[in-house]
């Protein structure tokens, strides 16, 4: 590393107040790895069971045998453990505080309210014909209903697959036919820093011409009061759903290991992949993580200002704070509306005591130097997190100081929509902090680092990140393909999960994330596959070819660097860039919006016809002087001209 590290030291004062000291710290780790199974059949107490447990971990990464249960034999309701027996003592307790995107706008949730809720829109979903094991397809804006509907989803054991708001109706209805949903519950508009943004209009689209034939209902829910169109034999309001029937309804008995959401994630193909996760597994993982990476305490109000269609959501808006009682927080808006000062106002406003965001966040707000801390004291606070992609040192350090006034320990946490919960992490008042350092693996979590052969790399190194051994938390296949599951996490390294991220392991056993090994992309924690947007450029009348790269942005982590060979007589000009770039958006997300689109008659392939990535990458980030190899290349002046017209200057 250029620079020296940024060490923070857990002080003796700071110590008295940790959850565990480090001996226990330790010999919690080494009991959680050397005897998973007494760990795991204690930890899995921390959730309710109707039928209690035996078996507690039966898992294997064997080639060709992938097969991952925990508490097998057990049954429970997720929905059940995040509602329902909170009831007797914590009835009135807020479990969801809602701040609007407005901030003359806010709600507050009881444990009470929140079961009517969810046990009202569960009784809804039966009425439409869903049943255990149905897949329902989620479309919604940060409101309170998404978390119903997920919640009543989980309680009558039908299987959820959260759409992120931002995509199109092409990745809509991919999703719906992926998983082939019965019903898609979606809204008429979601509201966003001062502007709303259609839903139910995308919904629409992706259901138009029969495209999504196993739908059979759509369930809109009055979010902004906007136009929308109407298809009475298929859509039915949300509020007229619930409007008669009962407040009460049985959650149903779900084995441990039946399905509890499918989410998809971007890989190394253009096909999205729908990541499974079971009961009780990940419930258990979710709700001990929730506790410990955060310090979790009874009165705390806690807040992850991520997106319900992420699995950061899920599980640290949703399911781990719910299943440990907590007030969870969730914001509507943005950060930096309606001014930059919003994050520290919402805070300072509920007292929020745990603040768990996205460096693409801190860095938009580092920007603007000290404004964003100027209109808040933020003195409620107490544990900072990070997630989604490697924090830098700088970043780190404008949060620690400027946020949490130097005195919240930050837990910079690695994890990933496949592993369920968090990872690697410190925990707060026990590890010393390292700014940039996720530093080290949850209990249960054994990780390695291989050489790309698949050699294991001992020591202080750098290498491609595996994990040795099973956790709760752990997906257990990709809906409907289970050949891909093996093949994209159990393949390239034998008997280990391998996680498509580098990282380093410095000196004192502390990992540092280095970023994605494989073709996926990381722009504002929003994870990508070249390929994914690859195919929607291809699809585009005006070009032949595409290659999409990553480089480095100050914001957003990662900014996207399109290459395009136009088709035979057509001319690139402005007009036609700025019709890709909608056309990338409206095919997929703004989210993958491409920074620069660079035109080119041709890209660099090699003599078998393999376009050259790394030297794209090398261009894209204006790093050109230093090439590397090119003399397998098939046309080497190809890569001049690029060079010459680069846009990243
Ligand atoms: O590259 C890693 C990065 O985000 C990827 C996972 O993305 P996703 O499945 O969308 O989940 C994001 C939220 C858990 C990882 O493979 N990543 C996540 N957290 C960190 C990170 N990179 C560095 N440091 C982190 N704390």
């Amino acid at each position: 590393m250029s620079q020296p590290t940024h060490i923070h030291k857990v002080s003796n004062e700071a110590k008295q107040q940790a959850r565990l000291s480090e001996e226990q710290y330790q010999r919690m780790y080494a009991e959680s790895v050397n005897d998973p199974d007494s760990f795991w059949r204690e930890q899995g107490q921390r959730i309710d069971w109707f039928t209690p447990y035996n078996r507690v971990k039966n898992t294997s990464f064997a080639p060709g045998k992938v097969d991952i249960k925990w508490f097998e034999d057990g049954t429970l309701n997720a929905c059940y453990n995040c509602v329902d027996r909170h009831l007797a003592e914590r009835g009135d307790k807020t479990a969801i505080i809602w701040e609007g995107d407005s901030p003359e706008v806010q709600d507050e949730i009881s444990y009470r309210t929140l079961h009517k809720e969810v046990s009202r829109f569960a009784n809804g979903l039966k009425k439409l014909g869903v049943a255990k094991g149905d897949r329902v397809a989620i479309y919604m804006p940060m409101v309170p209903q998404a978390a119903y509907a997920m919640l009543a989803c989980a309680r009558i054991g039908a299987v959820h697959s959260v759409i992120f708001a931002g995509f199109s109706p092409k990745a809509i209805a991919d999703r719906i036919n992926d998983c082939e949903a019965k019903l898609i519950i979606t809204a008429d508009e979601g509201r966003r820093g001062g502007k709303t943004f259609g839903l139910k209009d995308n919904v629409d689209e992706a259901l138009a011409d029969n495209r999504c034939p196993t739908i059979t209902h759509s369930v809109v829910c009055q979010v902004t009061d906007g136009e929308v169109n109407w298809q009475p034999e298929r859509d039915v309001w949300w509020h007229e759903l619930v409007a008669d029937v009962s407040h009460e309804c049985q959650p149903e008995v779900m084995n441990a290991e039946d399905p509890l959401f499918i989410l998809y994630t971007s890989g190394s193909t253009g096909k999205p992949k729908g990541v499974l996760h079971t009961t009780g597994g990940y419930l258990v993982y979710a709700s001990m993580t929730h506790e410990y990476v955060f310090d979790y305490r009874e009165d705390d109000i806690y807040w992850c200002a991520a997106d319900v269609g992420w699995i950061t959501g899920h599980s640290y808006i949703v399911y781990g704070p719910l299943a440990n009682g907590a007030t969870t927080l969730m914001f509507e808006g943005v950060p930096t509306y309606p001014g930059i000062g919003r994050i520290g106002e919402v805070v300072d406003k509920h007292q929020v005591n745990i603040l768990y965001t996205a460096p693409t966040a801190i860095r938009a707000l580092m920007s603007k130097g000290d404004a964003a801390a100027k209109t808040s004291s933020r003195d409620s606070l107490r544990v900072l997190g990070s997630v989604g992609e490697p924090i830098n040192p700088e970043a780190w350090e404008w949060y620690y100081e400027k946020i949490g006034n130097s005195r919240c320990p930050i837990m910079d946490t690695w994890w990933q929509t496949e592993t369920g919960g968090i990872m690697i992490t410190p925990l707060p008042n026990v590890n010393d902090l390292k700014a940039g350092s996720a530093t080290r693996p949850f209990f249960g979590v054994e990780p390695g680092l291989v050489d790309n052969d698949g050699k294991s790399l001992t020591g202080a190194t750098e290498g491609n990140l595996v994990i040795k051994q099973s956790w709760p938390g752990q997906a257990r296949t990709l809906w409907g393909d289970h050949e891909r599951f093996e093949q994209t996490y159990f393949s390239t390294y034998k008997n280990q999960y391998f996680t498509g991220d580098g990282a380093r392991r410095d000196d004192d056993g502390d990992y540092w994330i280095t970023g994605r090994v494989d073709d996926v992309l990381n722009v504002s924690g929003h994870r990508l596959g070249t390929a994914e947007i690859e195919s929607v450029l291809v699809a585009h009348k005006a070009i032949s070819e595409a290659a999409v790269v990553g480089f480095p942005h100050d914001v957003k982590g990662q900014g996207i660097y399109v290459y395009v060979a136009p088709m035979t007589g057509v001319t690139a000009d402005e007009a036609l860039t700025a019709e890709v770039r909608e056309w990338v958006r409206n095919e997929l997300s703004p989210i993958a919006t491409p920074d620069f689109i660079h035109w080119s008659e041709g890209l660099p392939k090699t003599r078998s016809g393999k376009i050259m990535r790394r030297i794209l990458r090398k261009i894209a980030a204006n790093e050109h002087d230093n090439l590397g190899d090119t003399s397998t290349l098939a046309d080497p002046s190809v890569v001049d001209s690029l060079i010459k017209h680069r846009l990243n200057k």
